[in-house]
């Protein structure tokens, strides 16, 4: 049984169908509604022969401020390239240039240009869209909309989840049984007023899995995303990538100040924690106003640089120029928001809880990889590694019987 329809959960699911076993897939509302057709930037991952796997896990490890795991941020580094070649395998075409090579992308505190793309800035649906054709043709059954009301225990094992499927008008309970259960059911940005997360993100699944008594660690460390435009009584708040960043843009204060050249040696592209709390900073020096983000001078032109934004960008400019701003012409006013939950079900390299028969992967699970600060890109490449490695797992894993000690 998998819970939850991310990157993480789909390709458990499609992991575990191909190691043999029988799936089922439940999530909370259309399989197309997770939290990962809202990622923009990217996946991170060494995809060129200048980059190296010490040079990205040295980022990883120093973005995670020293709190990650280095054992956990070697797997993801190591074999963060196969899950992107199985990804365009699955249809997943990421932007290249007329030559045919990838086109780079950069993101905080990366020292190499390594975040590939899909539309510009639609990494995440592109994506989603190609995993959820794939588990739909694949055998496995899905259950949607149905809500995880309670993981099963029995005899300290669990036995399979307890749900309330349908939509919220007529919901009916019922109760499945399952070998293994591999929670991914991301994060819990909805806790927050300010957040890029999408409705379905409220954190439930941890909350099932600690009822289940499974252990949790470092829910302090939400990562708060530096750049989203406001959100109103009208709008939620949106999120500008850092990509946009990446491609130069720069933070101003209101007198037009560059903040963050005084903070941090590499500014705008300090690591995201650092940005957000300077900004947050500012933003009280200026009794809560937001700051600007400055993305006027990306091209000798504004013709030039309109033209740019369109086409890097087409998610980020439809949404800024509804709102009626002209981010070619002039600064637009961002915000901090709450963007990722850093914590969560504390698991071994496989995706093993505490809890026997219990998995966690993606937002949900604190594999370790990301300390206290996720490096930018990396969410996605958790999902799909971790989740592989957990869909590769839970076959043997059931037939032996057998779940290694958490500690040990
Ligand atoms: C972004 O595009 O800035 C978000 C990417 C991420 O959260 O890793």
């Amino acid at each position: 049984m998998v819970v939850g329809s991310g990157i993480a959960g789909l390709t458990a699911a499609l992991h575990a169908v191909a190691s043999g076993c029988r799936v089922t897939l439940v999530t909370k509302d259309a399989l197309e509604h997770a939290n990962t057709r809202f990622a923009q930037g990217g996946i991170a991952g060494v995809m060129f022969d200048d980059d190296s796997a010490a040079a990205h896990l040295r980022d990883t490890l120093v973005a995670g401020a020293g709190l990650s795991d280095p054992e956990a941020a070697r797997v993801l580094v190591d074999e963060g390239p196969a899950r992107i070649r199985e990804l365009i395998a699955w249809g997943v075409a990421f932007d290249r240039e007329p030559a045919g090579g990838f086109v780079k992308g950069l993101e905080a505190a990366h020292s190499y240009p390594r975040v590939l793309h899909a539309g510009g800035d639609a990494t995440g649906s592109a994506i989603e869209r190609a995993l959820v054709a794939r588990v739909r043709a694949a055998a496995v059954r899905i259950v949607e909309p149905a809500f995880l009301r309670d993981l099963v225990v029995e005899a300290g094992r669990i036995v399979g989840v307890d749900l309330l499927v349908g939509d919220g008008s007529a919901p009916v309970r019922e109760r499945i049984a399952a070998d293994a259960v591999i929670l991914a059911t991301g994060g819990a940005g909805q806790l927050y007023a300010h957040t890029t997360n999408p409705p379905v993100a409220t954190g439930d699944g941890i909350a099932a899995a600690l009822r289940a008594g499974a252990a949790v660690v470092d829910l302090e460390f939400v990562q708060f995303h530096p750049t989203v435009l406001p959100g109103s009584a009208a709008e939620a708040p949106f999120l500008v990538s850092e990509a946009v960043r990446g491609e130069g843009a720069v933070l101003r204060d209101e007198q037009g100040r560059r903040f963050m050249l005084e903070v941090h040696p590499d500014a705008e592209l300090a690591p995201r924690d650092v940005v957000a709390r300077t900004i947050a900073e500012v933003m009280a020096a200026q009794d809560g106003r937001p700051v600007l983000l400055d993305a006027t001078g990306l091209r000798p032109t504004r013709k030039q640089t309109t033209a740019f934004l369109a086409a890097r960008f087409p998610t980020i400019d439809a949404a800024v120029r509804e709102r009626g701003d002209d981010w070619a012409r002039e600064p637009i006013a961002v915000t901090p928001a709450a963007h990722y939950l850093m914590g969560g079900v504390t698991t071994d390299l496989s995706g093993r809880t505490s809890v026997p028969d219990l998995y966690a992967v993606g937002e949900v699970a604190r594999t370790g990889v990301h300390g206290a600060n996720r490096l930018a890109s990396n969410s996605l490449l958790e999902g799909a590694v971790f989740g592989a490695r957990a869909g590769d797992a839970v076959a043997a894993d059931v037939r032996s019987g057998a779940w290694p000690d958490p500690a040990g």
